[in-house]
């Protein structure tokens, strides 16, 4: 038996966030991040629906991106003094995340984070409050997916957690709120979602409902992602949902390395003075575990499948994955993300010396390279990895050299 679960609710289109309006409670609380919501005039449209609704409002604001445990323990504290029915997180991938941990934590505050991150192991959420995701970035797709990635500044580490149980019960995908994002979180956030269908089509717990929406989400963002990247709002609409379905998607099938190397590389260089983006780290790890994974038959085949969704040509499977490869490259320059970390740099745009120095990444890597196979997504992946392999892996990221193992 399997399970697949998504919001109970989804508003979609544009104007979507009055919705708001429709919600039934006593007290709600807005969790948003550092301000694009309150400066594009969001956060005031939400907290004025709500109040039509008969709500009384509180704002938790000031969220980080990649939010750390520190903030999460701050918010759950606003909210055991409020005690909202309603949750409603505002924003990109990083003040929703925060709010859904910090959901758990109102509902058992004697929950630990270590607690929190055993994986499918949360208790029956919902006993104070339900909980709404609103996304303004296209992306994570946080808003209806049942993860939470969470970072712990001392151990420089990005920690997953994932239950159905924090899977959103609204979600409300209004594209209004994407036509903000400047191009950058455009194209991080763009191949970001890219990632999560392909890993999802590939991964070990696919099934016909997840590669249904995988498949077409892929399609779309290829047709989609770089226009939008470009100033096409209609684009830029249409890649609000694709990503929407990614998530869907990879929420019930799970995800594979890209993510397990992302998540261990994205802080693991926070100490030199910048982050590892999440999108531009699955951007350039994407294409090498693709020709890693490539190495096992049948995932071959699928990333194949794949190919042919996105109408690349090619006549054998091992044409297929190379025209794949190929293609996600074309993307990656075409919204100017690097292909390695070794050109990485500080501003995520591609440079001659990146902001990691090649000692420095040499001496972190049997680290990283274990930390990432210990990650959540590194089970779903659809070839077995060692240690050994996970290193010459994140060599090749590095560097930008071949797969050939
Ligand atoms: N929960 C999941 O399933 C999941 C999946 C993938 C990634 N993540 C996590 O999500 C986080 C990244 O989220 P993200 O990429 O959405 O970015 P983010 O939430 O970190 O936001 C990045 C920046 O963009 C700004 N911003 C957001 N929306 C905007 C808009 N519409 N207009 C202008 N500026 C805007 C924010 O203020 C912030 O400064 C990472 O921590 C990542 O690990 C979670
Ligand atoms: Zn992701």
């Amino acid at each position: 038996m399997a399970r697949f679960t998504l919001p109970r609710d989804l508003y979609h289109g544009k104007g979507a966030l009055s919705a708001l309006k429709t919600f039934e409670g006593k007290r709600a609380i807005v969790c948003v991040g550092g301000g694009s919501m309150k400066k594009f005039g969001f956060l005031d449209k939400a907290v004025e629906y709500l109040k039509e609704a008969g709500m009384e409002v509180k704002l938790f604001e000031g969220i980080e991106p990649d939010p750390s445990v520190e903030t999460v323990m701050r918010g759950a504290e606003v909210m055991l003094e409020f005690e909202p029915d309603w949750i409603i997180a505002m924003g990109g991938g990083s003040p929703i995340d925060a709010a859904k941990a910090m959901w758990i934590k109102y509902e058992y505050p004697e929950t630990t984070f270590e607690d929190m991150c055993k994986v499918f192991g949360l208790p029956k959420l919902r006993k104070k409050a339900h909980f709404c995701a609103v996304s303004s970035t296209s992306g994570t797709a946080t808003e209806v997916t049942a993860f939470s990635i969470i970072t712990d500044y001392k151990k420089g580490i990005k920690y997953p957690i994932a239950d159905f149980e924090i899977t959103p019960d609204v979600a409300i995908v209004d594209p209004d709120l994407a036509e903000t994002m400047p191009k950058k979180l455009v194209a991080h956030t763009g191949m970001d979602a890219m990632t999560h269908s392909i890993e999802a089509y590939v991964s070990t717990a696919n099934c016909d409902y997840s590669d249904a929406l995988a498949l077409y989400s892929i399609r779309m963002i290829k047709q989609d992602l770089v226009d939008s990247y470009n100033g096409d709002m209609v684009k830029r609409d249409r890649m609000h949902n694709a990503q929407c379905l990614a998530g869907m998607a990879f929420s019930n099938a799970l995800l594979g390395i890209v993510h397990s190397m992302a998540h261990k590389t994205g802080a693991a260089f926070a100490d030199l003075g910048a982050h590892i983006i999440h999108g531009a780290a699955n951007a350039m790890y994407l294409p090498k575990v693709i020709a890693f994974n490539a190495k096992d038959e049948t995932t071959a085949k699928r990333y194949a499948v794949i190919a042919d969704y996105m109408e690349l040509g090619g006549k054998t499977v091992a044409d297929k994955v190379k025209l794949l490869i190929k293609e996600l490259r074309k993307m990656n320059d075409a919204l100017a993300i690097p292909h390695c970390i070794k050109n990485y740099g500080a501003d995520s745009y591609p440079t001659e010396n990146g902001f990691v120095p090649e000692d420095v990444f040499l001496k972190r890597l049997p680290d990283i390279a274990a930390n990432a196979l210990g990650d959540a997504c590194t089970g779903s992946n659809p070839r077995k990895i060692d240690q050994a392999q996970m290193e010459k892996l994140l060599k090749c990221c590095y560097y930008d050299t071949e797969v050939d193992f």
